[in-house]
Formats: C-alpha cells, structure tokens, sequence
C-alpha cells in the first residue's frame, strides 16, 4: 500500500504531477468556458450562485495557474533538476507525498471559490487556509530541489536549476507577501497601498511565478530536442539576474489610471520596457542556436509545443511593453485587450510550455506517449482556439477602449461586442477539446503497461 501510495521508483512523482496538471487543465478550461458562455448568453446557466460569473472566473484563473502550470512545472522540475545534476531525486518517497497534498489543496481552491468564499484580490482571491496550504507546498518542493542540488555530481549549474530554484524561492516569498497572510481575516492590508502591494504580487506571479518554470523548462527542451547547445550560457545567466531587477518593479503598471504616486508609475512603466533586454537574453539564447535544425523541433510533439510557447512570449513580450505606455493605456486598459494578452501570456507562454514539457519528458520518465497523432491534432486545435480567443478579445478591446475614450457608455457597446465574444466562445470549444485529447493522451500514456527504459536520469546534459 505505501510503496502504491508514496513508491520510491525515481520519475514517479513527475509522472503524477503530469496526470495532476491534466485533470485540472481540463477542469479550469471548462470553467473558463462556462464564464464565456454567460458573456453571450447569460440565461443558457442555471441560476445558481455557483454558476455566476463572478464565481466562475476566479475559480478558473485560479484552477488553471495552480492546479494546471503550476503541477505541470512541478512534475517537470522533480525531473529535470536530478537530470542535469546528474543524481537521484533526493528523496521521491516525499515528492510523492506531495502528489497527494497538492491535490488536496487543489480541490479546495474551486470548493471554496464556488461556495463565495473569497477574498476578492485578484490572484489572490483564495481565503487564508488555502494560502497556508499552497505555502507548504512550495516549500517542501523547494526543500526537494534543494536537497538533490546538494547531492549533485555535476559541478555545473546548468541555467535551469537556477530558474528552478530562484523560481521557487520567490514563489513562497511573492505568495506570502501578495496575500498578506499574516492578517487572515482579509488577506489584506488598507487603502491604496494594498492595490500597490496586490499588483507587486499580480505581476510577480506571471513574472517570477510562472516565467522563471517556463524558461526553465524551455532551456532544458530545445536545446536537448536541437541537439545543440545554448547560444551562451553567460547571457542565460545575464537574464536570469535581469529578469529579478526588472520584474519586481513593474507592478505598479497595472495601477497607472489610479491615484498612485507619479515616481512609482514612473519606475513601473521603465522597467516594463527595460523588460525586454531579460526577454530577448533569454530568446536569443534559445532560438539562435537552433536556426538550421528546425525540422527537429517540428518532429517532437512535445519540442514544437514548447518552441511555439516561446513564440507566444515574444508576442506576448513585444505587446506587454507597448500597452505599459500611458498612451496606449488610456484605450486599452479595463478592455478585453488585457484579457486576451493574459491568455496568450498564461495559456501561449506556459500553458504551451507546460503541456509540451509533459509530452517531451514522459518518453524520458520511461513512457512512450500514447498517441502522437492525437497530441499533434491537439496542437493544432489549441494553436487556432487561443489564436481565435486572442484575436476576438483584441478587437472587442479595442471597440470598447475607443467607444468609452468617446464618451459612449458600456452598455450601448455592448452589441458590438457580441460578435467577438461568440467568436472567443467558440474558440472555447476548440480549446475544451483539445484539453480532452491532452487528459485522454496522458492518462493513457501512464495508465498503460510502462514501456521504454527507465528515467534518464544520467544521461548527456545539455550545456554550452
Ligand atoms: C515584457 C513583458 C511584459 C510586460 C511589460 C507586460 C505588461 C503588462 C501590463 C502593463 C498589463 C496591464 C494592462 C492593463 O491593465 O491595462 C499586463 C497584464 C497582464 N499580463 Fe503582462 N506584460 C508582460 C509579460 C507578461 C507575461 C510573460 C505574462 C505571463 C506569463 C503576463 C501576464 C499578464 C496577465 C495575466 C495580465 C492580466 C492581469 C489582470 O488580471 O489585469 N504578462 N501586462
Ligand atoms: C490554460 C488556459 C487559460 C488560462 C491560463 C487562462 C487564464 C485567465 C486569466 C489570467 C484571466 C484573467 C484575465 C484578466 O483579467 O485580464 C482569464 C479570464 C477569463 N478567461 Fe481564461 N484562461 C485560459 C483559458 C480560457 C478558455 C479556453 C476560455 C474560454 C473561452 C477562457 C475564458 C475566460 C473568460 C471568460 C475570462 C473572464 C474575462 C473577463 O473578466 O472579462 N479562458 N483567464
């Protein structure tokens, strides 16, 4: 029963996380689409509490970023640091320990968002207890990296790790601060500057929560899928170091149309710019090397996800600096706009990253993937549904930014923007599907006979 329960068999955690990030993709997809749908037709829900959007939203921002990235980058970090310090997971009896509390925690969060109880900070809306809980976990994912970084027989420490172990040292500190869990009744300080330290918070979960997995992830695939080595190992550590300056100044971009002191606006909008030198360090370093071996990435399901992961982050990268801007704020902000730049932020960059991690480790874990056919056809869906939901959203901002700058009032646009919220309900769909065929693929791919060799864990690492 324990060795079912928590075995020691090294890759099993990983493997657990995947399943984990599956079912709750799948599950936050939905309940993004549910909120779509009350958009276009309000009546087709049933009048039930748990059924307004108020409720859903939260519920599927918060499933989908620690219920979806956040196992996937834990099952593809329980792999990837032993991978490249060339040992055994300090201890995997524990990682799969947490499999199971993890999961827990999990089901709480759509427990506890359904039934209202919240505390209304965006990222942040899950009550104390939660918080607790989510706290634990990274630390004891962060006390398992750490120790296996102990014990490592490679003196090199591959750009991934860093990204691994900064990533969770920020996440414990960045969560505890932007959910102030030292006063639990509200989880929140006062006034305006509980906004400044909420959207310190906001911005540092997609900049020093998800990006520093993501990139990690991505340093270790493509060139590893390629090949060929990192362009540079200096400037990936470059990067590293810039991307901690410079995120943890931006919050207050969020902030720039409310009475928040000039100086901090300021600040925020340089460094939103300055942003982009972390970004193409990290690009560069990525995408250079690889220029003539294209057909290698187009080859691995897994690779071509992750490379157009990072695609979607230059997008997502080019336009996050352009709508820092004051100018281009004044239309876009409180629009549709920022909700599509969210989605190819959070579901191109990790999202796509996260799912072509999972694809591209499971043969390494010792399980070949189910169905190659249906991973690719799973692409496809979910490459055409985001960009559908990408370019929907972005027309209906910029016909609500330029419709409320003249002075018309939101619910007179809101006929215009029926359209597009069909065409991003739509692209929905596609995207439930596409989650279908992931959950489908995976639980197939691990529930089977296992297959292959055992975890690589010794294997070639990929350094410059
Ligand atoms: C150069 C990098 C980036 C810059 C300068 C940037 C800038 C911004 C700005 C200014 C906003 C607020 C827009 C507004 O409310 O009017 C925003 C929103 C957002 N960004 Fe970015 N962004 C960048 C990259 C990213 C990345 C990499 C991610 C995800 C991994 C991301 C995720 C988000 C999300 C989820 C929101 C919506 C927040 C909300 O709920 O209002 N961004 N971004
Ligand atoms: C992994 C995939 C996804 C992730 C990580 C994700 C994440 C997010 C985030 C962070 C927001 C808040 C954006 C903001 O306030 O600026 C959001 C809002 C939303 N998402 Fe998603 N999403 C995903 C997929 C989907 C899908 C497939 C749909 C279905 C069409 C969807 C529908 C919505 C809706 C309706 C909102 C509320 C927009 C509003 O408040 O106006 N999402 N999602």
């Amino acid at each position: 029963m324990i060795d079912f329960l928590f075995p020691d068999e090294p890759g099993s955690a990983s493997r657990r996380f995947f399943m984990t990030a599956s079912f709750w993709l799948l599950v936050g997809l939905t309940f993004g689409l549910l909120g779509a749908i009350v958009m276009i037709a309000p009546d087709l829900m049933p009048a039930l509490a748990p059924f307004s959007f108020g409720r859903l939203r939260p519920t599927h921002i918060n499933v989908l970023i620690f219920g979806f990235l956040l196992s996937a980058y834990f099952g593809g970090l329980l792999y990837v640091v032993p991978a490249v310090c060339r040992t055994r997971l300090s201890y995997e009896r524990l990682a799969n320990f947490a499999v199971w509390y993890w999961n827990v925690v999990l089901l709480s969060i759509p427990a506890a968002l359904l039934h209202g109880w919240t505390q209304g900070r965006e990222y942040a809306e899950m009550p104390w207890i939660v918080d607790i809980g989510i706290l634990v976990a990274v630390a004891v994912l962060a006390f398992l990296v750490f120790t296996t970084i102990a014990r490592r027989k490679e003196n090199l420490l591959y750009v991934s790790v860093w990204y691994i172990a900064g990533g969770l040292i920020w996440t414990f500190f960045v969560f505890a601060v932007g959910n102030v869990v030292w006063n639990p009744p509200t989880g929140s300080w006062f006034g305006m500057n509980d906004q400044i330290l909420m959207w310190f918070y906001g911005h540092n979960v997609v900049g020093l929560v998800v990006t520093p997995q993501a990139i990690a992830l991505a340093y270790f695939i493509i060139p590893r899928a390629t090949r060929t080595p990192l362009y540079s190992h200096a400037l990936s550590l470059f990067g590293f170091w810039a991307l901690i300056v410079m995120y943890t100044h931006t919050g207050t971009h969020h902030l720039l149309q409310a009475p928040v002191p000039q100086w901090l606006k300021v600040i925020s909008i340089v460094n939103s710019i300055a942003l982009i030198i972390p970004v193409f360090a990290f690009l560069t370093n990525v995408w250079l090397p690889i220029k003539d071996r294209f057909g290698r990435i187009y080859d691995d399901v897994g690779a071509k996800m992750v490379f157009t992961g990072t695609v979607w982050y230059f997008i997502t990268c080019l336009q996050g600096p352009f709508h820092s801007l004051p100018s281009v704020q004044r239309v876009t902000h409180f629009t549709q706009w920022v909700v599509a730049h969210a989605h190819i932020a959070l579901f191109g960059f990790g999202g796509f990253i996260a799912m072509g991690a999972i694809y591209f480790l499971l043969p390494l874990l010792g399980r070949e993937i189910y169905s190659k056919r249906l991973a690719n056809m799973q692409y496809w869906l979910m490459l055409v549904g985001l960009t559908g939901l990408f370019l929907s959203l972005t027309f209906a901002g910029l016909i609500q930014g330029e419709g409320w700058l003249n002075g018309e009032v939101v619910y007179r646009l809101l006929p215009e923007l029926q359209r597009y919220f069909l065409v991003r309900g739509i692209s929905g769909v596609l995207l439930v599907i596409g989650g279908g065929l992931f959950i489908f693929n995976v639980w197939m791919t691990l529930l089977r006979k296992k297959s292959g060799a055992g975890p690589a864990l010794t294997k070639e690492v990929v350094t410059a």
